[in-house]
């Protein structure tokens, strides 16, 4: 097999990490680390097609539609709903022209001990983390199957879940046996789906972030000091993340620079993976 060897001295780290001309879909991309990706997204001059169920997204949601000159668009969906996410998809095929990567952003996790979970709440964890990824991937990944490659790398689509830590080690302080039960579920996927969508060219991984300031945990440490104390003094690089540590590999895992990335899990958790400081 003929293969150019020399692709490096034309190909540089810039036109790699580029998303120009590419659509990507970000669920629950109305707030939180979804909008963030959004952001670095435009700024790697990717157009965004968000989908949330919340009906007013995050203030900062309206700045990335106006001042960063790409095309951005918000549709309310619901990742637990197949039919009406497929409608979803094929709304953003007809508004973007096609779908080059995906990442799936939406999720929920509920702290409550184990012998006092409902069904219905747990079955909710699972139909939000697991089947919405499992969804959305398989709407985004048909519609990648349906498009020429990138001339470049040869691939069609490149699929970020979202996953935890939580899928490695249980959350200390919180009792979430299904957020990290699910979360494993979500690493397995990416394992299982970039050897299978090989063929196709389409990549697949997931990323597992630790601790994350947002204005969600931020809001559950200023409540629970306890909590604040474990998230930014137990990593060992002692402190939370800040959503500004996921953007480039983000990009990275969606861009023609990580075109011989797949099936793999990235751990951007301070090294709490590997260790806890006290
Ligand atoms: N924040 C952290 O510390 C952290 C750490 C590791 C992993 N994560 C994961 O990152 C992802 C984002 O977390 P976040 O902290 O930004 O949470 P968040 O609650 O701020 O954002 C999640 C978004 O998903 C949307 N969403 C939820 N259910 C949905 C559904 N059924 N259909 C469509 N949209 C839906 C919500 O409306 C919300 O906008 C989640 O999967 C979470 O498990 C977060």
């Amino acid at each position: 097999m003929s293969q150019n060897t020399d692709s490096f001295l034309t190909r540089t780290v810039h036109d790699l990490l580029s998303l120009k001309g590419r659509t990507i879909v970000v669920t629950g991309g109305g707030r939180g680390l979804g909008l963030a990706f959004a952001f670095a997204i435009a700024e790697a001059g990717g157009n965004v097609a968000v989908i949330d169920y919340i009906d007013t997204p995050h203030d900062h949601y309206y700045k990335l539609e106006k001042d960063y000159g790409v095309k951005v668009k918000l549709y309310k969906s619901d990742v637990t709903n197949f039919e009406l996410l497929k409608g979803t998809f094929d709304e953003i095929v007809k508004d973007f022209g096609g779908i080059h990567g995906l990442v799936t952003a939406a999720g929920i996790c509920v702290d409550q001990p184990f012998l006092e979970r409902p069904p219905e709440s747990v079955a909710r964890s699972f139909n939000v983390n697991v089947l919405g990824t499992y969804y959305a991937a398989q709407l985004a990944a048909a519609q990648m199957d349906k498009q020429d490659p990138s001339p470049e790398s040869r691939c069609k689509g490149s699929i970020v879940f979202i996953a935890s830590i939580a899928a490695y080690v249980a959350s200390k302080g919180q009792a979430t046996s299904d957020y990290c039960s699910s979360k494993g579920a979500v690493v397995a996927l990416a394992k299982s789906l970039g050897v299978e969508l090989a063929a196709k060219n389409i990549r697949v991984n997931s990323v597992s972030p630790g601790y994350m300031a947002t204005d969600m945990t931020l809001s559950q440490c200023h409540r629970f000091p306890w909590l604040g104390d474990i998230m930014n003094n137990e990593p060992p690089m002692r402190r939370m993340g800040d959503r500004t540590d996921l953007k480039v590999p983000i990009v990275y895992l969606l861009s023609d620079a990580s075109a011989y990335h797949t099936s793999d899990d990235l751990l951007i958790t301070g090294g709490i993976h590997a260790g806890r400081l006290m």
